[in-house]
């Protein structure tokens, strides 16, 4: 925003201060009585060598009637509280927002940077479950925010497509596939063969050893087994594509664990040389002691390879395909330590970008509800709960639009249940763990993703309501004036966050964080609300305060379908 711009700029000039010091101090204080912006003093009184309230009366007087925009500055204890016209904030405001082509919070300062972002990664075999959706969910966010701001944006799924646990699905398949089964739901038959392996396991220990001997022939290319191999790999991402298709997220690059095998004694190689590989009964491993982590097992006692070899192969590949400026993996936490090996292990060996590649570690899933507890004991699977979500929102909308069309009840109740599922991921604190609740989820006045997409609806349905009387578009707008009819706090409040959200994307993207973009657009849609309930658009005295209210309205709609876009959820012009 230009006016804390302008403020930080002639406090500098005038104290001798550093703009970078005095642009981390300021804050928006937590009410509107404390002023627009707010600069605490304290930290500044070790610099300056006074009392910090003494500190807020000096600068007071050194910059008092010098902006004029600036109505008022108040010294509250240690405090500089600025109060903004209001007039000629809406103006301001407006002024940025109708630049043409305006698009809030972008910007080109990532040009010519390659920025990898991995997640999703399930396993081949495997029951897509709720821990991938949160990868998924998170990445995807992540990897909008930095396209957001220009940067060259990689989208990789780095598969769990290779291990010794595809040597016991080669020898459970053997022994108890349904080929028919395997033809009609693969996913289900190759997790039932592979749960029934473990199962097994107790009585008889001998399968362990011909599960190790399968996946040996499987590393030796032996034609049976890989051809089994190919056809689990082939069969599951068929049906990851089917989730992917209906998240409409598609990667740039999908080379699994298996894709980086061949490459693992070029890693030893480079580890030896280095002369970092130790041997720790009979595998070869890299010491981490002075990192306080236990050692990284490079190649197991038989030779096979390993996770955390494979990881560290699949980095120096990045790096000459793609020349990474980062290298970011959405992870869940309780690989919080596998990377911290991983990446000590680059820095031992001297590579120049172990510290551009960045674990985002996430938390559980976990459901309340029992209906989460299907088909494959606890695991909550991601088709199961966007089945359930789009369902529960079809029977809303049923109940709030009894005319509605069929074919539109079920494009809404797609986009929303699909919508409510994706902001449950990414509305808190990445770390945090998420409890699901379908009444928090969908309830269409909470903290949820309906709330936000009937916001954005309610927004486009009063500007269409607009195009039909014939005021909309408004033609030639003069920021100055309209921003005289908009000085009230509902909408001032309005103005305020649209200002901040460029600052909430930085942040989110300094801290991986997009729940920092989420809540300024959900307090947005709430701001705006309050405004819509006390006051009349449409229907406002004059028609200037008609056009202002109007201008209002469409910038908030802009606001929510980026912050809503970013999140890849549906901006609906109805519901
Ligand atoms: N497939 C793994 C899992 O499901 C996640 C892979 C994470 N990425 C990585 N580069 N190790 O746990």
């Amino acid at each position: 925003m230009q006016f804390k711009t302008e403020i930080i700029q002639l406090l500098a000039a005038e104290s001798g201060l550093e703009q970078s010091l005095l642009a981390s101090l300021m804050e928006v204080p937590p009410q509107p009585e404390l002023g627009d912006l707010a600069l605490p003093c304290f930290r500044l009184a070790k610099v300056l060598r006074k009392a910090p309230a003494q500190i807020a009366a000096d600068l007071k007087e050194k910059i008092a009637g010098r902006l004029p925009w600036l109505e008022r500055v108040d010294v509250v204890g240690g405090y500089l509280n600025f109060f903004f016209d209001p007039a000629q904030y809406a103006a301001a405001v407006l002024q940025q927002c109708m630049a043409a082509d305006y698009c809030p919070g972008s910007s080109d300062e990532g040009a010519e940077k390659t920025v990898l972002v991995e997640y999703s990664s399930p396993n081949i075999a495997k029951p897509f479950h709720v821990g991938h959706a949160f990868s998924t969910l998170l990445g995807e966010t992540i990897a909008n925010l930095y396209q957001h701001r220009g940067y060259e944006v990689i989208r990789l799924n780095h598969l769990g497509d290779y291990g010794t646990q595809f040597g016991k699905l080669i020898s459970a398949w053997k022994r108890w596939g349904n080929e028919s089964a395997l033809a009609a739901d693969p996913i289900t038959e190759l997790n039932r063969v592979y749960v029934k392996f473990y199962q097994e396991l107790d009585e008889h220990p001998e399968l362990e050893d011909e599960g190790r001997a399968y996946f040996k022939l499987l590393e030796d290319r032996a034609p049976e087994e890989y051809a089994l191999w190919e056809l689990f790999r082939k069969l599951s991402l068929e049906a990851f594509d089917k989730i992917y298709r209906r998240l409409n997220i598609s990667f740039d690059n999908m080379n699994g664990e298996s894709f980086y095998s061949d490459q693992i004694p070029e890693v030893v190689e480079l580890l030896q040389g280095k002369g970092l590989l130790v041997e720790s009964d009979g595998a070869l491993v890299v010491n981490l002691d002075e990192y306080n982590l236990n050692p990284c097992l490079i190649l197991k006692s038989d030779g096979a390879t390993i996770y955390a070899s494979r990881d560290i192969a699949a980095v120096y590949y990045r790096d000459r395909e793609w020349d990474f400026y980062r290298n970011i993996y959405v992870v869940g936490l309780p690989q919080k330590n596998h990377f911290e090996q991983v990446f000590a292990v680059l820095k031992k060996a001297d590579f120049a970008k172990a510290d551009q590649c960045i674990h985002v570690p996430f938390g559980t899933v976990r459901g309340a509800d029992a209906i989460f507890s299907t088909r494959y004991g606890n695991v909550i699977l991601l088709d199961d709960l966007l089945a359930e979500s789009v369902n529960k929102t079809r029977k809303i909308i049923l109940t709030n639009n009894p005319d509605m069309s069929g074919e539109e009840v079920d494009q809404i109740a797609e986009s929303v249940g699909v919508g409510a599922v994706r902001y449950t991921f990414l509305r808190n604190g990445r770390e945090r763990d998420i409890i699901f609740s379908w009444d928090d989820m969908l309830d269409f006045e909470g903290d949820s993703a309906p709330y936000l997409q009937y916001c954005y609806a309610r927004c486009s349905s009063i500007i269409r309501l607009a195009e039909d009387k014939g005021i909309w578009p408004p033609g030639q707008i003069d920021p100055v004036q309209a921003g005289q009819y908009l000085t009230g706090p509902e909408e001032q409040a309005i103005l305020k966050l649209t200002a901040d959200f460029e600052d909430t994307v930085l942040e989110a993207l300094a801290t991986h964080e997009p729940s920092i973009m989420l809540r300024n657009i959900s307090q947005l849609a709430r701001a705006f609300n309050r405004f819509y309930h006390s006051h009349s658009i449409l229907h406002a005295e004059t028609e200037e305060l008609v056009k202002a209210r109007l201008i209002l309205t469409e910038i908030t709609r802009l606001y929510l379908y980026t912050g809503l876009k970013i999140a890849g959820i549906d901006a609906l012009e109805r519901m």
